[in-house]
C-alpha cells in the first residue's frame, strides 16, 4: 500500500513543495499548519492536498495546556491513519504527548548539523559563529523527533560550507537549497525502511 504521510508546516512551505514535486511513492493525506497565513497551505491546496489549520491560541485563551493541544492534534492526525509524519518548517515544540498520541515515526527537518545550534535561530546562530571564526561549515539534517529539541537520531545530513563574502541571506539560500534535496532523500530513505521485513 502507498505510505500515507502527513506534513506539518508553519511558513512558506518550500520543503513541502520539494516533497510534492519529487513525486515520491507516497500519499500526502493532510498538510497541517499552526499559522493561518502560511503560504504552505496555498501550496497544498494547489496540489489538491487536504489542509488543516490548527492554531494553539484557542487552547491558551481557554486556559488549556500545550499538552492538551498536542493531544488534540495527535488524535485528529491518528484518525487519518498515517504511516509517517514529516515536520517541514513546523515551528512548535511538541510535548511527548504528541509523539505517544500519533504512534508513528515523526521526523523533522532542522537547518543545522547534529548537536549544533538547536532552536528556531539555527541559521543565524551558525552564521554568527562563522563570523566569529568558530566554524567553517554548517548544514542541515532530518532526524527522528524525540522529546529533546532538535536532538533525535539523524536520518540524513548535508554539510553546507561558508564561503568568503557570504551574507546571511546568501548562506541561508544555499542552506535552503540543500534542505530541499535532503528532505526528499531522507523521506525516501525512511519509507524504504518500512518496506523491509521486521
Ligand atoms: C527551513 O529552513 C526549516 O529547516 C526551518 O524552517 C524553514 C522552513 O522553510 N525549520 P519552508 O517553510 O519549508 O520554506
Amino acid at each position: 500500500m502507498t505510505p500515507r504521510v502527513i506534513v506539518l508546516v508553519s511558513g512558506n512551505g518550500s520543503n513541502l513543495q520539494a516533497l510534492i514535486d519529487a513525486n515520491l511513492e507516497l500519499d500526502i493525506v493532510l498538510v497541517v499548519s499552526n499559522r493561518k497565513a502560511a503560504f504552505a497551505l496555498e501550496r497544498a491546496a494547489t496540489a489538491g492536498i487536504a489542509t488543516l489549520y490548527a492554531p494553539l491560541k484557542p487552547f491558551t485563551i481557554a486556559g488549556r495546556s500545550r499538552a492538551e493541544y498536542d493531544a488534540d492534534l495527535a488524535q485528529k492526525i491518528r484518525l487519518l491513519e498515517p504511516d509517517l509524519i514529516v515536520l517541514a518548517g513546523w515551528m512548535h515544540v511538541f510535548t511527548p504527548i504528541f509523539l505517544e498520541g500519533v504512534g508513528v515515526p515523526v521526523i523533522n527537518l532542522h537547518p543545522a548539523l547534529p548537536g549544533q545550534f538547536a532552536g528556531a535561530h539555527a541559521i543565524e546562530d551558525a552564521y554568527n559563529a562563522w563570523l566569529e571564526g568558530k566554524i567553517t561549515e554548517s548544514g542541515c539534517m532530518v532526524h527522528h523527533v524525540i522529546p529533546e529539541l532538535d536532538a533525535g537520531e539523524a536520518i540524513a545530513t548535508r554539510v553546507v560550507p561558508f564561503i568568503v563574502g557570504d551574507t546571511l541571506e546568501i548562506f541561508a539560500n544555499r542552506l535552503h537549497a540543500a534542505e530541499h534535496e535532503l528532505i526528499v532523500t531522507a523521506t525516501r530513505a525512511i519509507l524504504e525502511t518500512f518496506k523491509q521485513p521486521a
